[in-house]
């Protein structure tokens, strides 16, 4: 299949990404391109790309939620014996990728996946809906499982077994928290000449902000 049809211009309608105007701090830098996607009203503004690897470097990519972000780190919940669970235990390198389609903007960070304390997992897991709370109870993420029934029999199993005030954080789920040492902000401009800064963590914790060629 030819998908050359498919390519289109960059508009950078909401301006160049400049270093005069960018904040030295890529946490606030963030913030302030989340704030925009929000109130651009897109769709899924917290979807995220999670590129994990074994200890081998073989990679593997999927779409997470993002449920917070501050100077400590991006945070996300999943099933810690996942393929990305097992994976973060042994390698806790990791990285995400937003891409905000109608801003032009991408942003790429890499880091450390550390899993969160259990008392915020517990409290992520208390303020969710009961049905999903119950969804964790049901089964094993990433297990080879026989049939759709096998999982709408372990809800049903699970409604009958938990009432909302029995229900509680299974052990193999929680929360994980990604502390950047790398970011990266990328505007998409006419012409293919996008912006691109790079920020890099220096030993004695300051952020080292560089161009790179798009
Ligand atoms: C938009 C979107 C958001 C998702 N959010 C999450 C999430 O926050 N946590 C999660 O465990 N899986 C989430 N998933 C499912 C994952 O992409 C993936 O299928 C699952 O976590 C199993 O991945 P693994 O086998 O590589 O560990 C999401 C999928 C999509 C499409």
């Amino acid at each position: 299949m030819d998908t050359d049809k498919l390519r289109r211009e960059y508009r950078a309608q909401s301006g160049h990404l400049l270093e005069e105007n960018a904040s030295s701090d890529p946490f606030e830098q963030f913030e302030q391109w989340f704030a925009d996607a929000i109130a651009a009203k897109l769709d899924l503004p917290d979807a995220m790309t999670l590129a994990t690897a074994t200890p081998q470097g073989i990679p593997s990519a999927r779409m997470v939620v993002l449920r917070g972000f501050d100077a400590n780190g991006f945070c996300f919940y999943t099933d810690y014996e996942s393929q990305k669970g097992k994976e973060l235990a042994e390698n806790p390198n990791a990285a995400l990728v937003f891409y905000w389609r109608e801003l032009d903007r991408q942003v790429r960070s890499t880091g450390i996946a550390e899993k969160m304390s259990a008392e915020e997992s517990d409290a992520y897991f208390a303020s969710r809906p009961v049905e999903s709370q119950l969804a964790v109870q049901t089964e094993r993420q990433s297990l080879v499982i026989a049939g759709r029934e096998h999982l709408t029999e372990g809800f049903q199993r699970a409604e009958q077994t938990y009432s909302q005030d029995t229900i509680s954080r299974p052990l193999h789920w929680g929360g994980y928290r990604l502390v950047p040492n790398l970011f990266e902000f990328w505007q998409g401009c006419p012409s293919r000449l996008h912006d691109r800064l790079c920020y890099t963590l220096l030993p004695d914790g300051a952020w080292e902000m560089k161009r790179l060629s798009p």
